[in-house]
């Protein structure tokens, strides 16, 4: 097995495959992040060192940055990011890069896959001719697959192995190809009749969540107005066995995926003369989301006769959820950028971001803050955007002038709840 991109989704990856009992081989241009697994240390918080080190011992695993060993493993998964440029366009600079490095490489006998996500139509569209330029002709020489990966980082209950996972084939036989390598690794897969069926089914998934998230926080800020707590509303709501899936307003969407993927189908449509209106609606809605809570904040601390210029406001928890690592379009970072530009002094707090690296929108050159008791009452505002489950909310609540909590993760906390604001 070789996999291309060892990153959140290829490391877990690889981690499945070689307890397959395959032979896994890594490739990612990240020179540094290639050493450090090399010595053990998993670059990703929730994939313990000690799992890395019982790869690296199986003798079945290894990792490298050198792409001519591209021709060397029997199958290519790529892993590679898929973000949105600046115009909130598809960047297919990765996976074309990916392609026309494998494509040097390619020998016959070779399956290759991608798993990241992307508009229906990349895979025989932009991969396709890219890797025949190899002079291998696919389905003959070589094979090709789309299969989207699921990860959902930090979630207990599933692991790569035990997520369902959807194969489409540019042919017969790549699907069959495709089959046969990923049976190794996961348990149960599903085989859908072409690589377009599985990339959309990608792309509704996200869009799925994308669209319902942004309905339940246009829902939060209507029931707020109407003095009605939408996370009481959607407790009620979930108790109705058949028929309802609950959704969980926020700050803002964040990760990798639900607040980009939608945008690689609204690109394509424009080539069919069609706008895909709820998820460019979603998309507003969630956008607004990190002001909504700013204008929250300006309003409770105006009821306390303070203003947000000049306040001193600490934001809890950087990830863009709970229990992970990952920062990548955050609401907090945006929230922090907001908070600034009123004139707030904004420091933050993050078990497991200890400082912020310069991204494509945000440079904020911030390092996390220790929380002690004496800290948290320095702050005019404990501002909650990530609701981490090692943070102590009652003891925060109690030593804090005021919370604004934006994800309900005060809703035990009994007292001092006068200190606390929903947003
Ligand atoms: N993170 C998730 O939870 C998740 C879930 C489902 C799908 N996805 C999708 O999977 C894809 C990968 O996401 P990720 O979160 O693993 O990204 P990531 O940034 O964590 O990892 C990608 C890796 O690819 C490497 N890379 C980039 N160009 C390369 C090249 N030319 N050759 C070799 N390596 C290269 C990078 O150095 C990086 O280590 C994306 O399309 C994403 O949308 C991610």
């Amino acid at each position: 097995m070789g996999i291309v991109g060892m990153g959140y989704v290829g490391l877990p990856l690889a981690r499945e495959f070689c307890r397959g009992g395959m032979k896994v081989l890594g490739f990612d241009i990240n020179k540094q992040m290639v050493e450090k697994i090399r010595r053990g240390i998993s670059p990703i918080k929730h994939i313990p060192h000690q799992e890395i080190r019982e790869m690296l011992q199986t003798q079945r695993f290894q990792i490298t940055d050198n792409m001519k060993q591209l021709s060397q493993p029997d199958a290519l998964l790529i892993c590679v990011p898929t973000p949105l440029t600046e115009n909130r366009e598809p960047d297919m600079q990765y996976v074309e890069t990916t392609c026309k490095t494998i494509a040097k490489y390619l020998r016959k006998g070779q399956l290759v896959v991608l798993e990241s996500t992307t508009y229906p139509g990349t895979t025989r569209e932009l991969m396709l001719p890219i890797l025949e330029r190899s002079g291998l002709k696919a389905g003959r020489d070589f094979f090709l697959a789309y299969s989207p990966e699921r990860e959902d980082p930090g979630n207990k209950n599933f692991r790569t192995a035990t997520i369902p996972k959807v194969i489409g084939g540019m042919d017969k036989t790549s699907l069959k190809k495709a089959i046969e390598i990923y049976c190794r690794a996961i348990k149960t897969l599903i085989p859908v009749s072409s690589c377009e069926v599985a990339e959309a089914c990608k792309i509704l998934e996200n869009s799925y969540r994308c669209v319902n998230i942004a309905m339940v926080n246009e829902l939060k800020m209507l029931f707020d107005r109407m003095g009605i707590d939408i996370w009481e509303v959607i407790k009620a709501a979930s108790t109705k066995p058949f028929g309802f899936q609950a959704f969980y307003p926020g700050p803002g969407l964040g990760g990798h995926c639900i607040p980009i993927d939608p945008f690689y189908l609204t690109w394509k449509a424009r080539q069919y003369d069609m706008p895909t209106r709820f998820i460019e609606l979603a998309g507003e809605i969630n956008t607004n989301m990190p002001y909504y809570v700013v204008m929250k904040t300006m309003e409770a601390l105006n009821e306390r006769k303070k203003s947000l210029k000049g306040s001193k406001v600490l934001v809890l928890g950087l990830a863009y959820k709970k229990d992970i690592d990952d920062v990548r379009e955050s609401p907090s970072l945006e929230l922090i950028e907001l908070l600034r530009d009123k004139g707030a002094q904004v420091d933050y707090n993050d078990p497991y971001i200890p400082k912020t690296h310069k991204q494509r929108k945000y440079n904020l050159g911030m390092r996390s803050k220790g929380l002690t008791a004496a800290m948290l009452r320095k702050y005019d505002l404990v501002l909650i955007a990530t609701d981490h489950s090692s943070y102590d909310y009652e003891w925060i609540v109690k030593h804090a002038h005021l919370v604004i909590d934006t994800r309900n993760a005060t809703d035990k906390v009994r007292s001092n709840r006068n200190r606390i604001v929903k947003a």
